[in-house]
């Protein structure tokens, strides 16, 4: 009884040490350009981060956005710091920034936007920064399974960690300097003992992880919370200790079916109430998505309608909600036609990315590959690339048409 009751307190310390030393980010993932390519204006991103902190039943507040870049789509020639900058500063949201760092020997350009952006907006801009993504998904696009799926240009695990260098001393003297600093990708990157020198070199792991793309396995909406318990374990297995974060998940609730992923707003709401609610205050989480920006892209993950703050479906949580215990990961096959993705773990390959150009140059945005998956998208591929199209889910959406 004495070790019961030992036991006891020791949890009970345990669990409110979590509760009272943390809280927990609450976010969805910002892309640069709206649904017609265009460059989003200071007032689109003051609109979406109103909505964001105003969805009607939320379990939260979502006070926190992740952007792709700090450069304002368009200005590429001549790099001028994101206009989701001074929204954020407007509406008091929090900011998990992101450096573009596919096709690219340099982030140059990044930096050097960042840093005119903290001279220009102060602590005002810097107080509001939870964090700094060098590159997102890279490490996915130059894998077998990216590759395979002409996921459009990435990077090498040697040119992230050389980059997240660049970033900390770009940073030193900066009010930034202790920010803490990361790489956004794919749980199948990260387990990647290839890419290991990238965890070496991060202070938190930062994951996307979407059931919905898992084709090759069972993927159905009733095993959902189970594969995304496995990619969140087996991601953390791989972390070496550091903290994971969750910067993109979420479920269609229109388009195509992936394998055995069906996607309506029913099982968009049951991946919120589900998956969603067992991880809102548990982890640092940014939703995919609040607003969908490709019109060529026929898979949807937006949660409400054009920014209306009535969601599609009921966001309020359950008082408890665990994700399933993990288990080994397999991979069953036997449904799969040869030749079908055996990766996807997101629909951002090149994702909510406005792919600053530099990187997106016509040559290394290269059209022909984003077309060849998506017949039809071909000019509208590259910005596509760039706002929220998702050339990996071309591929899937070629293959499953
Ligand atoms: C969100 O924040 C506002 C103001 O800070 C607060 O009044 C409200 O209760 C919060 N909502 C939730 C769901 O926590
Ligand atoms: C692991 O990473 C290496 C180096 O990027 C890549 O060549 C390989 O395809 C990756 N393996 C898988 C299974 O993604
Ligand atoms: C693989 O999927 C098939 C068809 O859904 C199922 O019958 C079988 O039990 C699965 N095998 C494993 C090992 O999960
Ligand atoms: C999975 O696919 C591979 C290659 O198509 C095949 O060799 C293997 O036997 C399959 N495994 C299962 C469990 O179906
Ligand atoms: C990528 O995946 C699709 C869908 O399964 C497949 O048809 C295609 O062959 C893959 N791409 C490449 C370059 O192998």
């Amino acid at each position: 009884m004495r070790f019961a009751t030992l036991l006891a307190v020791a949890a009970a310390t345990v669990g409110s040490a979590v509760a009272q030393d943390k809280t927990f980010v609450l976010g969805f993932n910002v892309g640069a350009s709206d649904a017609d390519g265009k460059a989003k204006t200071q007032k689109d991103f003051e609109t979406e981060f109103k909505t964001a902190k105003t969805l009607q039943g939320a379990p939260g507040n979502f006070t926190a956005v992740r952007l792709y870049s700090n450069i304002q789509w368009g200005t590429e020639k001549s790099p001028q710091p994101i206009a989701a900058f001074p929204a954020a500063i407007a509406t008091n949201t929090k900011l998990l920034l992101g450096i573009w760092a596919s096709g690219t020997d340099n982030i140059d350009a990044e930096l050097d936007t960042l840093q005119k952006a903290i001279k220009q907006y102060g602590s005002k801009f810097t107080d509001l920064i939870i964090g700094i993504s060098v590159g997102s998904e890279d490490l996915y696009r130059v894998s077998e399974p990216g590759i395979r799926n002409k996921s459009d240009a990435g990077n090498s695990a040697e040119a992230i960690v050389k980059f997240i260098k660049s970033t900390r001393s770009a940073l030193a003297n900066t009010a930034l300097a202790k920010i803490p600093v990361t790489h956004v990708d794919t749980w199948t990157a990260w387990v990647n003992t290839s890419n290991s020198a990238v965890i070496d070199n991060v202070d938190f792991v930062a994951v996307n992880a979407f059931p919905f793309y898992e084709s090759e396995r069972e993927n159905q909406i009733a095993n959902a919370g189970s594969l995304l318990s496995n990619a969140l374990t087996a991601t953390e297995a791989a972390a070496k200790g550091k903290d994971v974060w969750i910067t993109e998940t979420g479920w269609a609730y229109s388009g195509p079916a992936f394998g055995n992923a069906d996607a309506t707003v029913e099982n968009a709401g049951k991946y919120w109430k589900e998956v969603g609610c067992a991880l809102f205050g548990k982890k640092n989480v940014f939703w995919y998505t609040l607003r969908d920006a490709n019109p060529a892209n026929k898979v949807k993950f937006a949660v409400s309608d054009n920014l209306d703050t009535k969601p599609r479906y009921d966001l309020s949580c359950p008082t408890k909600v665990d994700l399933p215990v993990a288990s080994p990961m397999s991979s069953n096959n036997s449904t799969r036609p040869s030749g079908s993705p055996v990766n996807s773990a997101s629909p951002s390959g090149a994702s909510g990315s406005p792919r600053p150009s530099g990187s997106g140059s016509p040559t290394t945005g290269q059209p022909s590959q984003a077309t060849g998956n998506a017949p039809g998208a071909s000019s509208v591929s590259i910005v596509n690339s760039m706002a929220m199209a998702l050339s990996v889910v071309f591929a899937f959406a070629a293959f499953a048409l």
